[in-house]
């Protein structure tokens, strides 16, 4: 599966591409504008960061369709592995379309839906990102419509890969991702909820304290 972290926040990608080879980073707007670059400088620096296969994910800014075609456009020019976000909106459908006949990869994001994830998929994006914890905040099923775009795309056999994305703990993202999604992006916090676990500093010390009670400092090996 593609493991993504969703940030613009260059330390913490740097650390957690340490722990495990990231697929790449996930932003959007409000993740940008956290931050002191612009997307156009932020590129450059994430892709030095991640490598050349790295595929980073950049949401477009704009709202009218020919401005998000050109944006799109132009920020395919700044990186050579970057998959536009466009929001699944009517004029989302056809930037998605006008993309892809211009051989950019896209991702159809902002979806609350199963049906509005089809709609991407069938407009040809690449990847769907259904937005879990704000569907479950709604309220909704977050995880269910995201099993039911799982079972659609798979049934109509569509090349569009689910990329789950807004989570909240690490038991949400396990239930997508037991769902058999293709790709997940998760903020640091949640990504370090994947790894933590509260009982396990106590069996640490436990470890050591028997192991120094029979050999005191002596090493495994000496
Ligand atoms: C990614 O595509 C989304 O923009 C992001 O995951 C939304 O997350 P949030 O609901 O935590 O803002």
């Amino acid at each position: 599966m593609e493991f993504y972290l969703d940030s613009a926040d260059l330390n913490v990608i740097e650390h957690f591409n340490r722990l495990i080879p990231l697929a790449g980073v996930t932003t959007n707007p409000t993740i940008v504008a956290k931050q002191e670059l612009r997307l156009n400088q932020l590129l450059p620096r994430l892709r030095e960061l991640l490598g050349p296969e790295a595929i980073i994910h950049a949401q477009l800014v704009s709202q009218e369709e020919s401005s998000m075609i050109k944006e799109g456009m132009a920020l395919a020019q700044c990186d050579p592995n970057l998959v536009i976000k466009v929001p699944v909106t009517e004029t989302g459908l056809r930037v998605i379309r006008a993309l892809k006949s211009r051989q950019q990869r896209v991702l159809g994001t902002a979806v609350y839906s199963a049906s509005q994830g089809l709609m991407a998929a069938l407009a040809g994006a690449d990847y769907v990102a259904p937005y879990v914890n704000r569907i479950d905040t709604l309220p909704g099923d977050g995880v269910a419509t995201v099993a039911s775009l799982q079972d659609v795309l798979e049934a109509q056999q569509l090349p569009c890969k689910i990329l789950a994305a807004s989570f909240k703990s690490s038991a949400q993202a396990m239930k997508v991702i037991e769902a058999g999604v293709a790709a997940i992006t998760l903020p640091a916090d949640v990504a370090y909820q994947m790894l933590n676990h509260p009982a396990v500093p106590g069996a640490l010390e436990q470890f050591a304290e028997d192991w120094q009670h029979r050999f005191g400092q002596s090493l495994s090996y000496t």
